[in-house]
């Protein structure tokens, strides 16, 4: 039985996910090796949870209840849970390193599941000592709002593990759809190129950033691909980027754009830092 979460690193993801665990009634830790991080995160659920109670879809009782299900923890091993949703930096060793890490201070039937976006999980599988126990679980951004999760088996996951972890979004209100281990699974395969299209017309001269994204949204899309992109990250969406590029022996259309790698170059990471293509005041 799941009856306690923990969510490893409190970003945009983290602290979005943390929010869901826990209010859908799982006890839920919430690590991160920044402090600060913390701190913003548990400000973050506060504000969307006040928002929830303001819009009268929850009651006030709820919003306690759901902040009273988080705790936060600075040190891994204090990490004892059930199910572990990895959600830190897009990088293979250290998605690997605190796999390893937990694993030796959790009971023999722990989940973890990654939140990678584009890591093979049968990568991060060859190199921990619980293959069997490791799976895809992405979530979109904001993860309390997009209903869509991609539950990615790997090579070595073990069916049951999937099929719990399919459960598991369903008890969070997700929708859930199985996927391959295949570079950038769906979404972000398939979105890859409404990034780095947009990116080529305004590196060109084509059009600007702003002309994208009104067209883009008048033809149907929620969000402009720059708006998006502002949203994600800029370091998120350059490492997936990178990692769908190598993935396809660098293909000249998965080329991540010069103009991602200058934003990430001058720590324009976009709505986190306060400015991306946009403006956004002072970020978190
Ligand atoms: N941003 C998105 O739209 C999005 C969407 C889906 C999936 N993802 C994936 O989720 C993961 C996190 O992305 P994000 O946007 O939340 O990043 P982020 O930069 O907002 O947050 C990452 C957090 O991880 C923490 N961290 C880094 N290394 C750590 C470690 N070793 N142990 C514990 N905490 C650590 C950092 O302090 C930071 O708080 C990435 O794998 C990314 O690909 C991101």
């Amino acid at each position: 039985m799941i009856s306690t979460i923990c969510v490893i690193g409190a970003g945009t993801m983290g602290s979005g996910i943390a929010q869901v665990s826990a209010q859908s009634g799982f006890d839920t830790l919430l690590f991160d090796i920044n402090t600060d991080m913390l701190a913003k995160a548990i400000q973050g659920i506060e504000i969307n949870l006040q928002l929830l109670v303001d819009k009268n879809k929850i009651t006030t009782a709820e919003k306690i209840n759901t902040l009273q299900r988080i705790k936060t923890v600075s040190d891994t091993n204090h990490c004892i849970a059930d199910v572990f949703i990895e959600a830190i930096v897009e990088k293979m060793e250290a998605k690997v390193a605190v796999f390893n890490q937990l694993a030796q201070v959790n009971h023999p039937g722990a989940i973890f599941a990654s939140n990678t976006s584009s890591l093979s999980i049968s990568d991060i599988q060859s190199a921990v000592k619980h293959p069997e126990r490791v799976v895809g679980m992405h979530f979109f951004n904001p993860a309390p709002l997009m209903k869509l999760v991609e539950v990615v088996k790997g090579k070595q996951t073990d069916d049951a593990i999937a099929d719990r972890i399919v459960q598991l979004c369903k008890q969070m209100n997700k929708v859930p759809v199985l996927c391959k281990d295949a570079p950038g699974f769906i979404v972000n395969r398939v979105a890859r190129h409404y990034y780095l299209e947009a990116m080529k017309l305004v590196e060109k001269g084509f059009a600007s950033v702003e002309n994208v994204d009104a067209i883009m949204e008048a033809s149907g899309f929620k969000m402009g691909p720059f708006k998006l992109m502002d949203l994600i990250g800029m370091d998120v969406n350059l490492a997936v980027s990178q990692s769908v590029y190598e993935a396809f022996d660098k293909a000249e259309r998965f080329t991540p754009s010069p103009l991602q790698i200058q934003k990430v170059k001058e720590g324009n990471l976009g709505r986190k830092s306060g400015k991306g293509f946009y403006a956004y005041g002072e970020g978190r």
